[in-house]
């Protein structure tokens, strides 16, 4: 008997899976923890609280699990976030997260004055607010003094790794992401670390994600009841484990995450990327590249709206408040900028914006309009994807928002593509296990592992005079966002 670790170590809580040889989801574990917003566009996380959830997730996930059936173990998190230790391998202060909106001037600076073509040439992307480069020039700028302390910078699943394994380690997938990395050569960009004020020495070292980076400590492995053999594996960001786990993997396959964020994600065996476009060209964990499109918050508007501004939790009734004959017709458009906006239009100041209210309105057209706005603004990310020759006639569709049956036909109908629904829903956590599984070399390749252990539940095809009613409404609402873009920059 042979036992994988899957794990995700997402926004709001982390999920640790253990799967079988034979691809099977066998328990699935998870443990939320806070994250503190402590001024307007800034958002935060203490790695203490990933750390001590991941080992009291553990402790349940492995309870009469034999130690020595456990081979490896494989982690995907949240992008982006930096995470700096001192000399003494403490953390400084807290992980600035992927949504945090700080640091609108130095991505201005590095857009502008380093200019995006500069950037390009260094790492095959532009800047946006939430990648870790800007974060670093943010910190030497505003906490010199934490700034000095600096002896590594890692992302959050590699803090998971190193207080795991001891390597400082990260994988190219998530590497993409910091803005430091020359994607398209899988090597750190010495001028962008110039740029950065820091050195190769404060950067973690580099694997694929499969590589084993290391076993699990003695004394962990003790604590958790795991085999000393046990290896490590150097994970992935949260979307290329998705990716892995829906076998998004190879050329031209695409992808879709409603999650706390919402991103299209294609995948390709080489690299392409645009400096012109503002879309991520990142290294994918099957050892290829991929394009992805992010948008900053996705699943969390229809939270936000339930929780905070309906005041229910009961999701379903709203969903079941909107009739069929109402799709393609809404009146009332939903901007979902509730945290600023990433890909495409890059802007720290853009808000969430209801328009087209009238008396008539009623709450289902509300509800309704913010599965919309969500569904419009990944349609926003396919455009441009569209432009670099890549055909998407069918994604995947994973995350929490794949849930819901009514956000999976307004998707459907207005990307006008095939949704298919995987059988496993456990994204990010599954990627991961699956990678667990060919470091610990029990499998030959990623691509095979994914291919081997994906299955389809469900196909969800648009409707032709749906889709048209779509690409008439789509056409209103991306006329919305340049039409209140100086508001926005107005009104901070
Ligand atoms: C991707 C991104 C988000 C986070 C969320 O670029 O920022 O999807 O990884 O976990």
């Amino acid at each position: 008997m042979k036992h994988y670790i899957g794990v995700d170590l997402g926004t709001s809580s982390i999920k640790l899976l253990l799967v079988s040889e034979q691809g099977e989801i066998l328990r699935s574990i998870s443990r939320e923890y806070p994250i503190y917003y402590p001024k307007s566009g800034y958002s935060e996380q203490n790695p203490k609280d990933w750390w001590n959830a991941f080992l009291d997730g553990m402790k349940e996930l492995l309870c009469g699990i034999p130690a020595d059936s456990v081979r490896a173990i494989g982690v995907a998190g949240q992008m982006h976030g930096l995470v700096i230790l001192d000399e003494r391998d403490t953390v400084i202060r807290p992980a600035i997260l992927w949504n945090d909106g700080r640091t609108e001037k130095q991505t201005a600076y590095l857009n502008e004055v380093i200019g995006k073509d500069t950037l390009f040439a260094y790492t095959g992307n532009i800047a946006f607010a939430g990648f870790t480069a800007p974060k670093i020039l943010w910190l030497r700028e505003n906490e010199p003094q934490n700034f000095e302390k600096i002896k590594k910078i890692m992302l959050p699943k590699d803090y998971i790794n190193y207080l795991l394994t001891g390597v400082h380690c990260t994988d190219y997938s998530d590497a993409a992401g910091m803005l430091l990395l020359d994607v398209k050569n899988k090597r750190w960009s010495k001028e962008m670390l110039d740029v950065c004020g820091v050195n190769e020495c404060q950067m973690p070292k580099l694997f694929e994600s499969f590589e084993r980076v290391g076993h699990i400590k003695k004394e962990l492995a003790d604590l958790l009841g795991i085999s000393r053999d046990a290896v490590v594996v150097a994970g992935a960001g949260d979307n290329a484990g998705a990716a892995i786990g829906t076998a998004t993997v190879g050329e031209g396959k695409c992808n879709i995450s409603l999650g706390t964020s919402g991103t299209i994600f294609v995948s390709s065996d080489s690299f392409s990327g645009d400096a012109a476009q503002a879309i991520h060209a990142f290294c994918h964990a099957d050892g290829g590249y991929h394009l992805m499109g992010c948008i900053l918050s996705a699943a969390s508007c229809n939270k936000w709206f339930c929780d905070e501004i309906l005041n229910t939790k009961d999701y379903k009734t709203e969903e079941s408040a909107v009739k069929a004959e109402r799709l393609g017709k809404n009146e009332v458009f939903f901007l979902p900028y509730l945290m600023g906006e990433r890909s495409p239009i890059n802007d720290v100041n853009a808000t969430g914006l209801f328009i087209g209210l009238r008396p008539s309105t009623a709450r289902a057209d509300m509800y309704q309009a913010v599965l919309e706005g969500v569904a419009f603004a990944i349609k926003d990310n396919l455009e441009i994807i569209k432009r670099f020759g890549v055909d998407v006639k069918s994604s995947c569709l994973c995350g929490g928002g794949a849930k819901s049956k009514l956000w999976r036909e307004i998707l459907a109908n207005v990307l006008d593509i095939e949704l298919n629904i995987p059988v496993t829903e456990q994204g990010p956590g599954y990627g991961a296990a699956l990678l667990a599984m060919v470091g610990a070399g029990d499998l030959a390749s990623v691509r095979e592992a994914a291919d081997q252990f994906f299955s389809i539940k469900e196909t969800v095809k648009p409707d032709r005079a749906l889709s048209a009613l779509y690409a008439e409404r789509y056409e209103k609402y991306r006329r919305i966002y340049p039409a209140v873009k100086n508001l926005y920059q107005n009104m901070k």
